[in-house]
């Protein structure tokens, strides 16, 4: 398949409530592209990615996906029960990994997460922060075709947030993966993406695309070019409100 991602007239209503949280939407991600989704508080951008990876049940339209899918959660659902390596582990044995190759995986995702020195400790002896690392370590260890981000940077510290944005950037020059990111940040939307979706705040619909041209050629987020990330911002700022 060329594209990892495609939604066809997808409607959707949550069941007690009368609004439609979707209202005929059509999103098709191709391989290899980042896509930001941006939107205000519960306009529907946690329940698009459970719609996605399959935790919720559309009640029209259709989507096809890559088979291969991680999720890193808004909240962390980490088993509290098992320690940072063993979160990892779990879903690595799932895919059919021996002990030996997922403990290795883990290890490696948990030292790029800079948490080397941690993988023993249970996830109450982690600060959210580190909580929500490991949760990304899970879902990078997986190397899914098809990667679901709810907001995975929100409850980190500017530097820490800094350095897995760059993280991600690397990740994704090495390897082909397709990312479907949802953030508040305006800023890091147009550092990350290849294109930026917009949902409305009640209309359930798209609000906008935005394609984020110069993206291909960049290195990282620090040298975009300043007059351009402005305009674009004031943009989107603008559509937002
Ligand atoms: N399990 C549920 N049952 C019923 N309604 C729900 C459920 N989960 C979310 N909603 C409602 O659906 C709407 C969209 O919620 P969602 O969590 O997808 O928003 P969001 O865009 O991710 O918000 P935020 O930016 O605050 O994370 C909200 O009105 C919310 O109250
Ligand atoms: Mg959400």
């Amino acid at each position: 398949m060329r594209n990892s991602l495609i939604i066809k007239n997808l409607s959707f209503k949550y069941e007690e409530s009368h609004n439609l949280i979707f209202d005929k939407i059509d999103i098709v991600i191709s391989k290899g592209e980042f896509v930001c989704i941006l939107g205000p508080s519960g306009c529907g951008k946690s329940t698009l990615l459970n719609i996605i990876a399959g935790f919720i049940k559309h009640q029209h339209g259709s989507i096809e996906r890559a088979d291969k899918v991680s999720m890193v959660f808004q909240k962390n659902n980490l088993f509290p029960w098992k320690t940072a390596l063993k979160n990892i582990t779990l879903a690595l044995s799932a895919q059919g990994l021996n002990q030996e190759e997922s403990c290795k995986k883990a290890r490696h995702y948990l030292k790029q997460v800079d948490l080397e020195g941690h993988q023993h400790k249970y996830p109450f002896q982690l600060s959210l922060g580190m909580q929500q690392r490991v949760g990304i370590a899970r879902a990078f260890s997986q190397e899914s075709e098809l990667l679901l981000m709810d907001e995975p940077f929100g409850s980190l510290d500017a530097q820490t947030r800094y350095k897995m944005q760059q993280l991600l950037l690397e990740i994704r020059k090495k390897e082909l993966v397709t990312i479907v990111f949802v953030t508040h940040d305006i800023d890091e939307a147009i550092l990350l993406a290849d294109r930026i979706i917009l949902l409305s705040n009640s209309s359930g619909t798209i609000k906008e695309e935005i394609v984020i041209n110069k993206k291909k050629e960049i290195e990282g987020p620090v040298i975009m070019d300043r007059s351009q990330f402005i305009e674009i911002r004031n943009k989107i700022f603008k559509l937002l409100i």
